[in-house]
């Protein structure tokens, strides 16, 4: 059985007086035990308002980035650990937008999830094709690539201490989301992919899908058999959107 995982990716939005805000809403609105896994995604400089408002809370949180070093002489970077210590319980790795804007590559995603394995967060790998690569019929050529790069040499304790996030990177932030049956077909090749590499335990890793998900079409994709939940950008921004598509995993 895999629980729902329905995550916002704030990306680089909000001042702290907004966020409080949000988190105050969100509460509100989530009931005491959803049958749904919340988790948000502020910038690092709001961690720390993220563990004194939802600490305790049915609300995880999360890091939208780490670097892979516990310390050291990086400057500008914030270490895993030091997210760890804020009470983060996931990070995502490999965004399309570190992969294209910051020029991050397979080896360095690679890092960061043994990293955030090896310090208790759980990684939200996150893979897909640029438009080209689609029309060039290179999908899954591409997603294997940064699957087997990123996966490589990764003891998983348990399937629930990895998450894949499906999101083809002409989805993202554009207002168009995949076909839903496009979105199952890969999420689907993506998990017999973790099959193989994790044995028949790889089945129960959960498998999101992100590209413009918003209230009026989460529930096409929530209701895919491979797809477990959403990765939401722009639309959970608002909490009163984004617990209308957490709401859409449990219908
Ligand atoms: P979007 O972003 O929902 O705004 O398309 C998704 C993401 O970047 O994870």
């Amino acid at each position: 059985m895999r629980t729902p995982i329905v995550a916002a990716n704030w990306k680089m939005h909000k001042t702290a007086g907004e966020a409080v805000g949000y988190f105050r809403r969100l509460l509100e609105l989530v009931a005491p035990q959803p049958k749904v896994e919340l988790v948000v995604f502020p910038p690092a400089t709001l961690l720390s308002l993220a563990k004194k408002h939802l600490e305790g809370s049915p609300i995880g949180w999360g890091a939208q980035n780490a670097y892979p070093e516990p310390q050291g002489a990086f400057t500008g970077e914030v270490s895993v650990v030091q997210v760890a210590d804020l009470g983060a319980r996931y990070l995502i790795c490999g965004h399309s937008e570190r992969r294209h804007i910051f020029g991050e590559g397979d080896e360095l995603i690679g890092r960061k999830v043994r990293a955030a394995l090896d310090t208790g967060l759980v990684p939200i790998l996150c893979v897909g094709e640029l438009l080209e690569e689609r029309q060039a019929g290179r999908a899954w050529e591409v997603v294997e690539r940064q699957l087997s790069t990123a996966l490589a040499d990764v003891f998983l304790p348990s399937p629930e201490r990895l998450v894949v996030a499906y999101e083809p990177v002409w989805a993202i932030g554009t207002g168009v989301p995949a076909r839903p049956e496009d979105a199952q077909g890969m999420a689907a090749r993506i998990r017999k992919w973790l099959e193989g590499r994790f044995g028949k335990p790889g089945r129960a890793i959960r498998i999101q899908y992100g590209g413009s998900v918003k209230p009026e079409n989460a529930r096409e994709f929530l209701g895919l058999p491979d797809i477990d939940g959403a990765l939401v950008g722009g639309a959970s921004l608002d909490p009163d959107k984004f617990w209308a598509i957490a709401q859409a995993a449990l219908t």
